[in-house]
């Protein structure tokens, strides 16, 4: 195949780098900017580290990115700034914990287990043979699934509902005049930002409806019915607090809020990422080997008596490399960006400095995840070995791998989400072997987030047995 797999990912079109300069910005790691002047940017040392690890609530989310996300994310966790957005994170974030997220292997396997049948019918269908998949699409079913049951629990279909309605406005907001919240374009009624504002209404009218439903327990079933989901977990913590138990408003918005945030940071960041990194695999099949012996050295040969757990899954190191390996190539997040919201003093000596209040600092992702500097001349490579210590041996400065972001704000979903990988790939890996189709064509494309432009088309064949 022509293509070169590991080139730099485009925005509407440019590589990273071209679309900085064609801005007159310099071609390197974080900028940092405020309205009179571009500052010189700084490289990924001392200062950033600083940056990375600041964690006053005078950091935050600009506001021009809050405002053109509005009828996505509404003012939840994820574009919320200040004491609201500690209140939110308070409130949502424990549920996220290793501890509770160890639970959800089951339904996590339930719904792997669903995909995977499907693609054994298809390949029955072909004639037992290899087939064509476009991977990427299943794999957004999957996380759409996965994440329905978690949140929703045994009202799940209408999860999926929301999310094809999240999608449909998300859509909309990545045409590309909209991604950095251009002024006043928000304000003209066109017939996108109709569909955007319908959309919005519905999807806030169907979240309602569960958790007015969840709140007066006349939803058919009883609340023990819901006692594991997300949701149920999340209303009776929030049922709590002092703040929203008086205003059946605010109440009501935490709850839309929320679940719009969760779903938006959830399905697709993930569902991209495991398509990334099957393609990873497929290019490299020695990989997918060694990642296949290590499953069957702590799973078993056997997928029809496999039995998964999290203690195993925390035992796929090598799995785990593949996976962070991808993340530092293909990270969904191109941008992490903040806003100092006060003058925010930085360092101290030589190094002190103050961010003044108002500039907006962007980390370009893509650009730290594959600096050699940083990273070594193999920074282009697939090489998962690299990680065979940890972050922190893996470069010369650890707080330059993001896939999550950074600070206070780092990602919640994190646990979730590396089980998930974990869980999915490890299944997959263990039925069906994959190489990339001469079909495919390479184009990582942000639209928000990194996609396939065209598509992950990879060739599936199934396993007869698990060969060591
Ligand atoms: C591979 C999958 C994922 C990736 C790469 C990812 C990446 C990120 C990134 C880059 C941020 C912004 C952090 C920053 O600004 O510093 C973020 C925030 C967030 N993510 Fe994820 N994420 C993933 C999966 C998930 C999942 C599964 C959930 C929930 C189910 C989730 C929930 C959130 C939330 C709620 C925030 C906002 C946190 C805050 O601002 O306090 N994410 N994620």
């Amino acid at each position: 195949m022509a293509t070169n797999l590991m080139q730099f990912p485009t925005i509407n079109g440019f590589a990273l780098p071209s679309l900085i300069s064609r801005h007159g910005l310099a071609s390197t790691n974080i900028h940092v900017r405020n309205r009179e002047k571009a500052a010189p940017v700084r490289e990924p040392t001392g200062d950033d580290k600083e940056l990375k690890l600041h964690k006053s609530l005078d950091l935050g989310k600009p506001s021009y990115l809050s405002k053109a996300r509005e009828p996505i994310l509404g003012n939840g966790i994820i574009k919320a700034n200040g004491h609201h957005w500690a209140h939110q994170k308070k409130l949502i974030a424990p549920h996220f914990f290793p501890h509770q997220v160890k639970g959800m292997v089951g339904l996590m396997e339930e719904c792997a287990t669903a995909m995977m049948r499907k693609w054994e019918q298809r390949l029955q269908e072909n004639g037992g043979g290899v087939a064509e998949f476009m991977v990427d699409q299943d794999l957004r079913g999957l996380s759409v699934d996965v994440i329905s049951r978690a949140f929703f629990g045994s009202s799940y279909n209408l999860g999926k509902t929301i999310s094809t309605m999240l999608m449909a406005m998300e859509e909309t907001l990545a045409k590309p005049s909209l991604i950095f919240g251009l002024p006043y374009l928000r304000f003209l009624p066109t017939k996108s930002r109709r569909k955007i504002w319908r959309l919005k209404k519905e999807v806030e009218a169907l979240i309602l409806k569960v958790v007015k439903g969840r709140q007066e327990g006349s939803e058919n079933d009883d609340a023990r019915k819901h006692s594991k989901d997300l949701l149920q977990l999340i209303l009776e913590r929030a049922s709590t607090d002092s703040k929203l138990i008086q205003d059946k408003h605010k109440m009501e918005q935490f709850m839309v809020d929320t679940c719009k945030n969760i779903y938006f940071a959830g399905y697709v960041t993930t569902s991209v990422s495991a398509s990334w990194t099957l393609m990873l695999l497929a290019q490299h099949p020695e990989w997918q080997q060694r990642v296949r012996s290590e499953i069957i050295e702590i799973c078993g040969s056997d997928h029809s008596t496999m039995s998964l757990d999290w203690d195993k899954l925390s035992q796929l190191k090598t799995l785990g490399n593949v996976i962070l390996e991808s993340l530092r190539l293909y990270a969904p997040s191109a941008v992490i960006a903040r806003e100092a919201l006060a003058d925010i003093p930085i360092g101290d000596g030589n190094n002190y400095f103050v961010v003044p209040k108002g500039v907006h600092i962007w980390s370009f992702v893509p650009l730290l995840h594959r600096d050699p500097e940083n990273w070594g001349p193999d920074v282009n490579e697939f090489n998962p070995e690299r990680f065979r210590g940890g972050i922190p041996e893996a470069c010369k400065h650890p707080q330059a791998y993001v896939p999550f972001g950074y600070g206070s704000r780092l990602c919640i979903g994190q646990t979730f989400a590396m089980l998930q990988l974990k869980l999915v790939m490890c299944l997959l890996l263990s039925r069906f072997s994959f190489s990339v189709s001469p079909n495919y064509r390479h184009s990582p494309v942000y639209k928000m987030l990194l996609t396939p432009q065209h598509g992950m088309r990879l060739l599936v064949k199934k396993n007869c047995k698990l060969i060591n």
